[in-house]
């Protein structure tokens, strides 16, 4: 069975209570919830982890070696800094999905910019929780058309 890693980068562990103008109020948990729904109708496995230090990111990215077919990762505002996440996924080699729960593009202008998307099979921003959803149903498409 395909294996999906779920990467949530730093401050998504305080979803639901986190600007939720912005962000929604749904708690990282419930996305978790949701993912997991939709990997089961899927048939996919994930796996999720949130973490608040990019090297624990960069480790987790590396370990997905041989283990996991797909990685669906919102980098949080590392993806508006982060060559060293980049350059972990470009490694790897492992098809990456980017998600974002707002659309980076109508924020301020720092956030327009990603070192993700380059290394990135493609990117979903803008959404809310649904980002998630349409990230992961993509991201196994894309696995299962791979030659
Ligand atoms: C985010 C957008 C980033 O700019 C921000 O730093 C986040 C969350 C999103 O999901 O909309 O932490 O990745």
């Amino acid at each position: 069975m395909l294996s999906v890693l779920v990467l949530h980068g730093p401050n998504l562990n305080l979803l639901g209570q986190r600007e939720p103008g912005v962000y929604g109020h749904e708690t990282l948990d419930s996305i978790n919830q949701l993912l997991r729904q939709v990997a089961d109708l899927l048939q996919v496995k994930v796996s999720a982890f949130q973490s608040n230090h990019e090297g624990a990111l960069i480790d987790a990215i590396h370990a997905a070696s041989g283990q996991h077919q797909g990685i669906l990762i919102n980098p949080g505002a590392y993806t508006h800094t982060s060559v060293a996440i980049r350059d972990a996924i470009a490694a790897v080699a492992i098809p990456t999905v980017e998600v974002h729960l707002s659309n980076i593009y109508r924020r301020e202008t720092f956030r327009h910019h990603s070192y993700i998307a380059p290394v990135a099979v493609g990117q979903v921003s803008g959404f809310g929780a649904e980002s998630y959803r349409l990230g992961l149903q993509a991201l196994v498409t894309h696995l299962r058309t791979l030659p």
